[in-house]
C-alpha cells in the first residue's frame, strides 16, 4: 500500500460561517477542484456527519467513481474552528480528507487541508512522478477554491473569445461543457438566507438544478410549475438534496395561456409580496405549427408573451426592493431578428428553433428596455443562455442534435451556472450590470448577425404588445 500526504494551507477571504457552509455540503467539490467531473449529495437533509457524497472524477480526462462520507463535521465554535473530515472510496484506492478551518479576525479564514491518498503497490520508480501529479492536483484545487469563494464576480473574455464569438460558429464551441470549464470561478458560494426567488419551469432540466442550487444557497423559493402533484414532488426532492430548512412554496400556472399567467400574477400579488429575485426560466421548443387557444402561435406565447408579461408585472414590486429580474433565452437567438410583420409564423413554413429563437430575441429586447426604464430604477434586469444543456426538453424537442452531442452537452448544473450566479452574486447589486445579456457569468454582445437586432420602433411595438395581454 503507498500513502500519499498532501498538506496545503490557503487563506480565503471569506467570512468562517460563508467557507463552513459552502464546503459542508462537499457536492460543491465539482464547483472548484478540475479533478472531478460532478458530485452529488446522495443522502438525504442536511450536509452532516453520515452524509455521502457520489463523485466522478476527473483521471486524465477519464470518468472514474468515488464515494465519500463526512465522518466528522464539527460547526465553527467559539474559537473560530471549525473541521470537516472526508473519508473517501473508489476502486482500489482511498482517501482521508481533513478540512480544519479558522477566522482569522477580519472576515477571512484559514484552511488547513490535509489528504492522505491510500493507493495501491506502486513500483518505486512511479513514486516521484505520482508524488508530482498528487501535488498539482492540490494546489489545483486550493487555487479553484480560492476562485470559486473569492474571486467569484463577472468573467472577462480573452480577446480570442471575443473574436470567435463574433465569427458565430466557433464561438458556440463553448456552449459545450468546454465552455463552462474555462470559467475562471465556477463556485456559487453567496449565500441567500432570508432572501425570496421565484423561478418557473422547475420539475424539469435547468430548471429543476437551479433550484437545488439556491436552496443549497439558503433562498426561500417560489416554485412555478403546471401540475401540483410534481411540483410537491420536486419541493420534496429539493429538501431532501439541499437540506434546506427555508420556505418552498409552489404555484400552479399553464405559461402557454396568457388567463392562467395573469391568475398566476395575482396570486403573486397577493401571496408573495416580498419576491427579491424572479427567473423565467419555462421554456419550450415546438417542431410544430400550433396556435394556442387564445389565438397565440405556441412557441411566441411560451417563450414570449408569457414571461414578458410576468417581467412587467413583477418590476415595479422588485425594483422597490432592489431586487432581480433574470430572463432565460437561447444562444439560438444570435440566428434571428424578430418578426413584428407575421408575429404567429404564418406567412413560411414554420420552423420551430426560428420561431424559438425569434421569440427569445423579443424578451432580451423586452428586458432591456425595462432595464433602461427610469420608473424601475433599482431594478436589476439580467438575460442570460446556458449554452447546450442536456435536459429533457432537448431531448424530446432536438433528438438529433442531443444524440450528436451526447457527452459534450453541459449537465444541467452546469447549464443553470450563470442563473443561479446572476441570483445571488453581490456584484450584480451595481446597476451599471443591469440590461446585460450573460453567458458564462460574462457580458456578451445582443447582436453579431446583420440584420437580427431590433430597433426602438420593434422594442416600441413589443411593449405595446404586452402591455394590451396585461390589460386584457
Ligand atoms: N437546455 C438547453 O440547452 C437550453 C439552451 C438554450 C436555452 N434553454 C432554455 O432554458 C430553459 C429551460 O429549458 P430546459 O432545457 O431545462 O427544458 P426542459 O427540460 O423542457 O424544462 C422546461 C421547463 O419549463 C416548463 N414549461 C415548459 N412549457 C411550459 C408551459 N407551457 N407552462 C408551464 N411550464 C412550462 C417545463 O414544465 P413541464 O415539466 O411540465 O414540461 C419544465 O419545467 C428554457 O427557457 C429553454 O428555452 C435551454
Amino acid at each position: 500500500m503507498t500513502t500519499l500526504p498532501l498538506v496545503r494551507r490557503i487563506l480565503l477571504q471569506r467570512p468562517l460561517a460563508d467557507v463552513f457552509a459552502y464546503l459542508r455540503d462537499f457536492s460543491t467539490i465539482a464547483q472548484w477542484d478540475p479533478g472531478v467531473f460532478d458530485a452529488t449529495k446522495v443522502t438525504p437533509g442536511p450536509a452532516d456527519a453520515g452524509s455521502q457524497f457520489a463523485l466522478t472524477l476527473n483521471v486524465l480526462g477519464r470518468a472514474v467513481p468515488m464515494q465519500y462520507t463526512l465522518i466528522r463535521c464539527e460547526s465553527p465554535d467559539a474559537g473560530g474552528v471549525a473541521t470537516l473530515v472526508l473519508d473517501g472510496r473508489g476502486e482500489g484506492f482511498s482517501a482521508l480528507d481533513t478540512l480544519r478551518l479558522s477566522a482569522d479576525g477580519e472576515g477571512s479564514t484559514w484552511l488547513d487541508y490535509r489528504a492522505d491518498l491510500q493507493l495501491g503497490d506502486v513500483p518505486g520508480w512511479l513514486l516521484p512522478g505520482l508524488r508530482a501529479w498528487g501535488r498539482r492536483l492540490a494546489d489545483q484545487a486550493m487555487a479553484g477554491l480560492q476562485r470559486a469563494l473569492c474571486e467569484d464576480g463577472p468573467e472577462s473574455v480573452s480577446v480570442l473569445g471575443r473574436v470567435s464569438e463574433r465569427l458565430v460558429l466557433p464561438g458556440m464551441l463553448n456552449y459545450t461543457r468546454r465552455g463552462y470549464r474555462q470559467q475562471h470561478s465556477r463556485g456559487l458560494s453567496r449565500r441567500l438566507d432570508g432572501r425570496t426567488v421565484g423561478i418557473t419551469g422547475i420539475t424539469s432540466g435547468l430548471g429543476q438544478a437551479a433550484a437545488l442550487e439556491l436552496a443549497r444557497l439558503g433562498a426561500t423559493l417560489v416554485l412555478v410549475g403546471r401540475d401540483r402533484t410534481r411540483l410537491e414532488a420536486c419541493v420534496e426532492d429539493l429538501r431532501a438534496r439541499s437540506g434546506s430548512a427555508a420556505a418552498m412554496r409552489v404555484h400552479e400556472a399553464e405559461l402557454s395561456s396568457l388567463a392562467s399567467t395573469r391568475d398566476l400574477v395575482e396570486r403573486l400579488r397577493r401571496d408573495e409580496p416580498a419576491l427579491d429575485v424572479w427567473i423565467n426560466n419555462a421554456g419550450a421548443l415546438f417542431n410544430d405549427h400550433a396556435l394556442t387557444a387564445e389565438g397565440h402561435e405556441r412557441s411566441l406565447a411560451v417563450n414570449f408573451l408569457s414571461p414578458a408579461l410576468l417581467s412587467q408585472a413583477l418590476a415595479p414590486a422588485l425594483a422597490a426592493r432592489r431586487g432581480r429580474l433574470i430572463q432565460v433565452v437561447s444562444g439560438g437567438l444570435y440566428t434571428q431578428p424578430v418578426r413584428l410583420d407575421d408575429i404567429n409564423y404564418t406567412t413560411e413554413p414554420y420552423n420551430g428553433p426560428k420561431a424559438y429563437a425569434r421569440a427569445k430575441r423579443a424578451l432580451l429586447d423586452l428586458t432591456q428596455r425595462l432595464a433602461a426604464d427610469p420608473a424601475l430604477a433599482g431594478l436589476g434586469c439580467h438575460v442570460m443562455h446556458p449554452g447546450w444543456a442536456a435536459t429533457p426538453g432537448v431531448a424530446s424537442a432536438l433528438p438529433g442534435f442531443n444524440q450528436r452531442l451526447g457527452e459534450r452537452l453541459r449537465t444541467p448544473r452546469m447549464g443553470a451556472d450563470t442563473m443561479v450566479w446572476l441570483a445571488s452574486h453581490p456584484a450584480l447589486d451595481d446597476p451599471a450590470l443591469s440590461g446585460r445579456f450573460w453567458f458564462d457569468r460574462a457580458p456578451r454582445p445582443t447582436a453579431l448577425l446583420p440584420g437580427t437586432a431590433s430597433n426602438a420602433a420593434t422594442v416600441d411595438a413589443l411593449l405595446a404588445r404586452v402591455a394590451n395581454l396585461s390589460a386584457a
